[in-house]
């Protein structure tokens, strides 16, 4: 959990709808990389953690005969059914709960996977409730996206202009970086790997996944990136929120003569902190 921070409910509130439309899309091989790495004779199990609108446990749903979801905010859980369903997946559940409420009569799963969300948790807390859930020859799967690129993209279109975004949410919300009712004043955690090998789990092998093509973004998928992030969520600028969108729009209009922009899905790492039956 991010130091002098404290978890709430509302840390996504109203994020949910935007999360799909405005978030950046996974490597389209992320399943096929993660085979890779994984054993998955049998029948095996998922749990993806912080599942947030379903990103990773759909994708990853071929691979398993059974997935759970994971998620406290149930407006997440609800785009994460549409998801499912739009991509015809049916070996998949969803559930509203914390990580750190688990095992929460879930049951063991061959792997569990925490994409963009381990570092909101009780990380020691979460990495010992895991260590129990998941089966003797699975793993903790953390999935980084925070990887220095392997390809830099000559892209088409102007990027979104970040630092008049940044200024324009703290013009609306004052200089702190807000995140649910608190205040993330040192930021969000790393060093994953001590706390999961000081829990018992193997050091990570490191599966890489190559980012997709740069990607041409609309004016509307700009604003829905922006209020799919938890220090923009929609629920921090109460009745302020369309008079917001409304000079983003703007900001996003001046900064781009065609309405267009482009980013780019960077590299994803799939760093697999095996458990063997023994504490490592
Ligand atoms: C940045 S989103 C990532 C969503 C998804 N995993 C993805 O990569 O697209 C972070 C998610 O973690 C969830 N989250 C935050 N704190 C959590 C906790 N203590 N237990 C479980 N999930 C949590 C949030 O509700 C949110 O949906």
């Amino acid at each position: 959990m991010p130091k002098g921070w404290q978890w709430d409910p509302t840390l996504y509130k109203g994020a949910g709808p935007h999360y799909a439309r405005g978030r950046l899309p996974y490597p389209s091989a992320l399943a096929e990389r993660f085979r890779l790495g994984a054993d998955l004779s049998g029948a095996p199990r998922l749990i993806d953690v912080g599942c947030g609108p379903g990103t990773v446990a759909v994708a990853l749903a071929c691979l398993f005969a059974e997935v759970i979801g994971v998620d406290p905010d149930a407006d997440m859980l609800v785009e994460a059914a549409g998801r499912a369903a739009e991509f015809g997946v049916e070996n998949v559940r969803w559930v509203h709960l914390r990580a750190e409420a688990l095992p929460a009569g879930l049951g063991h799963f061959r792997y569990a996977t925490f994409a963009q969300s381990f570092h909101w948790m009780e990380r020691e807390v979460v990495a010992e409730i895991m260590f129990r859930m998941i089966e003797p020859g699975g793993a903790f799967v953390h999935v980084n996206t925070a990887v220095a690129s392997s390809q830099s993209p000559v892209l088409p279109f102007p990027s979104p202009p970040r630092a008049e975004i940044d200024a324009l949410i703290k013009s609306y919300l004052g200089e702190d970086h807000r995140a649910g009712q608190s205040v993330l004043r040192y930021g969000t955690p790393d060093g994953e790997a001590r706390v999961l090998v000081g829990a018992g789990f193997r050091p990570a092998r490191s599966v890489p996944v190559k980012g997709g093509d740069g990607l041409e973004r609309s004016v509307g998928d700009i604003i829905s990136w922006v209020l799919s992030h938890s220090n923009s969520a929609p629920h921090l600028f109460g009745d302020d929120l369309a008079r917001f969108e409304d000079d983003l729009r703007h900001l996003l209009d001046d900064a781009s003569d065609q309405g267009r922009f482009s980013q780019w899905a960077g590299d994803v790492e799939l760093n697999f902190y095996d458990r063997s039956a023994e504490r490592g």
